[in-house]
């Protein structure tokens, strides 16, 4: 959480770090700041309470700076104030602070005895305290022995006054990543932030110390080592992370979906000869996933948080199904504090669109720290999970910018797909004629989700109606309860309607009680192994009064009485049905949001990327 960006070289500094921050706005929006070298040893520092606009908005005309750093703020410590905003300054040194500090009270304890008055309620202020405390004039021996006494999470932009145009930085568990251009020397959490300047990008590594000049960056380990960064190309442009022509990110991010399936599954399906037979299967050996990774396995686990959660709900469906191993679903946060039971026969399956969820990351060094073999599904290229796991298999949804998780979603349904495929065809499970045919049916979801984007206005009209409710319900059997979860998070994190996803089976066990006149209640029953269940429990609900928008097939025989809307998703066989019913059920949470007037992609109190506890 928090978006950070430090830049020096040749262009206005402000200017700079206010676009910066303008993309990594996803990453918190509750206040935002920058401090600036405006003359050799003078720092200037701007920050407002509110979006990056207002940030903007507050610059005087003319402020120019070669050097500076910017952020915006997801609030941990301490409320939305001025105050509590970023940059935070003590001394020589002014920092920007992406992460937690978790000693930090024993700290400002330590560092008010010596007369330093922190101005805020922050952790971050309290770095500041410290850095300043140690310094002697060596940035490099100050930093280090700042690290050596904080715990927890950060990354670090830091300014000392007396070393003009020159930025210093050091991450433990969030990120940064860095680039040097024609126009000098970037810094930031996230790569959007980087883009318009270069394509080229490194990772700085946890414990090493960047320092960035405008003719350069040098990286060098804590003991004080030079390293020489790798660096990576991304393979999207600038265009990729802007709007399009589509009025909100999550619009356009919805609509990307074919593409970013295709762009999932495409690379990984090759021909595969068999009895003469030649046969199009998922491969995942350019991905570095070789079959022995699931030869031997007793156990599955599946981690994650929200949204992609979900996805390994449906994960777990597709592999109990498929490979008859047991498999178990974990909200990361708990697993991390569950002493799991892991070894070497337990495959620990992460994912993570951003790659440096907090919680998800702890539960891959978890599992890796106990014997279990890991295998993550992630998105952004470089992020920790995905240099920490022993395999990666990489979604290829491109930068997903809105808060609510859309496209990322489905492109982790899809790796799960080519997972459990393979992963079945290598453990003689799946012939490879059966392999080849739902991995071809796999395909046509593709064209499916073009069908379902094309079949807006049933969602808008949907929308219209929800915006009068307080609370609705989501409901479903088997795929559609793990697809029932992920449209009820996405509704009430846009909408701030309360729903809650509900095991339809489950509802007469209490929750009935709740199914008024008052009540909308989606109900998905694409399933046709559990259709005439489903249906009894739309009955239970319709006859309690509830509205029901009911999410089927076109085979589905349903009486008209049972529910107010229809949609039939495009035809398809069951087990790729979640692919377009997830589709209709994000265009529903959209709409509802824009027509309540709310902030679609940035939804209140919410950040993008969670890289705290
Ligand atoms: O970056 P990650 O996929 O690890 O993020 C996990 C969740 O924070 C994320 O999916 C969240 O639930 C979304 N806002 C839901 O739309």
């Amino acid at each position: 959480m928090c978006g950070i960006i430090g830049f020096t070289g040749s262009k206005n500094a402000a200017e700079v770090l206010v676009d910066g921050l303008a993309e990594l706005e996803y990453r918190g929006y509750d206040s935002a700041g920058i401090a600036c070298f405006t003359a050799p040893s003078a720092i200037t520092t701007i920050k407002t309470v509110g979006k990056v606009s207002q940030l903007r908005a507050s610059i005087p005309f003319g402020f120019t700076a070669s050097c500076g750093i910017g952020h915006t703020r997801w609030a941990t410590h301490g409320g939305v104030t001025q105050a509590n905003a970023h940059p935070h300054s003590c001394g020589h040194v002014t920092l920007i602070h992406n992460g937690i500090i978790e000693n930090y009270l024993s700290l400002r304890d330590e560092l008010t005895a010596t007369g330093r008055i922190p101005v805020s309620q922050t952790d971050s202020e309290i770095a500041a305290m410290l850095i300043d405390s140690l310094y002697t004039g060596d940035a490099y021996q100050a930093i280090r022995d700042a690290a050596a006494r904080l715990e927890g999470a950060y990354a670090f932009c830091i300014l000392f006054a007396d070393q003009p145009d020159t930025i210093y930085c050091i991450r433990k568990g969030s990120p940064l990543v860095a680039c040097h251009s024609e126009i000098g020397s970037v810094i930031a959490s996230d790569m959007v932030a980087l883009l318009r300047y270069s394509k080229d990008y490194f990772v700085l590594s946890e414990d090493q110390i960047a320092c960035l000049k405008p003719e350069g960056i040098t990286v060098t380990t804590l003991a004080g080592e030079a390293v020489c960064p790798e660096y990576q190309t991304v393979t999207w442009d600038v265009s990729s992370a802007q709007k399009n022509g589509f009025k909100h990110y999550m619009e356009k991010e919805i609509h990307e979906q074919p593409d970013a399936l295709s762009r999932t599954i495409m690379p990984r399906l090759s021909k595969h000869t068999d009895n003469d037979c030649c046969y199009t299967l998922p491969d995942l050996s350019a991905d570095g996933i070789p079959d022995s990774l699931f030869e031997n396995l007793h156990r599955i686990i599946i981690t994650a948080c929200g949204t992609a959660m979900h996805a390994g709900m449906m994960g777990k469906i597709l592999f109990e199904r498929l490979l008859r191993i047991p498999v178990t679903v974990d909200i990361a946060s708990e697993f991390r504090y569950q002493n799991p039971i892991l070894d070497e026969n337990t495959l620990v399956i992460t994912v993570s669109q951003s790659g440096e969820t907090a919680d998800t990351l702890a539960a891959l060094r978890l599992a890796r720290a106990q014997g279990a073999r890991t295998l993550s599904i992630v998105n952004v290229k470089g992020s920790s999970i995905a240099r920490e796991s022993d395999h990666v298999l990489y979604t290829h949804a491109g930068p997903e910018i809105a808060v609510a998780s859309t496209k990322a979603y489905t492109a982790q349904l899809s790796a799960f797909y080519l997972i459990a495929f393979r992963a079945a065809y290598a453990l003689k499970k799946l012939s490879a004629a059966d392999c080849a045919h739902l991995t071809s049916q796999l395909l046509t979801v593709v064209s499916d989700i073009h069908t379902v984007l094309a079949d807006k206005a049933v969602t808008e009209e949907i929308g219209r109606h929800l915006i009068k409710a307080d609370d609705l319900f989501f409901i479903g059997r088997s795929m559609d309860y793990a697809l029932s979860c992920e449209g009820s998070i996405k509704l009430k994190e846009i909408s701030y309607i309360h729903s809650e996803a509900y095991a339809a089976g489950e509802l007469k066990h209490g929750t009935l009680s709740l199914i008024t006149s008052e009540i909308p209640v989606i109900a998905l029953a694409t399933q046709q192994d559990v259709l005439a269940k489903m249906i009894s429990n739309v009955k239970e609900v319709r006859a309690r009064g509830a509205f029901v928008i009911l999410i089927t097939t076109e085979a589905a025989v349903v009486e008209e009485g049972l529910y107010d809307y229809r949609i039939n998703i495009p035809v398809c066989e069951d087990l790729f049905a979640p692919f377009s019913a997830a589709v209709y059920l994000q265009l529903i949470a959209y709409h509802t949001s824009y027509l309540r007037g709310l902030d679609v992609d940035q939804p209140r109190h919410l950040a993008k990327s969670v890289t705290v506890e």
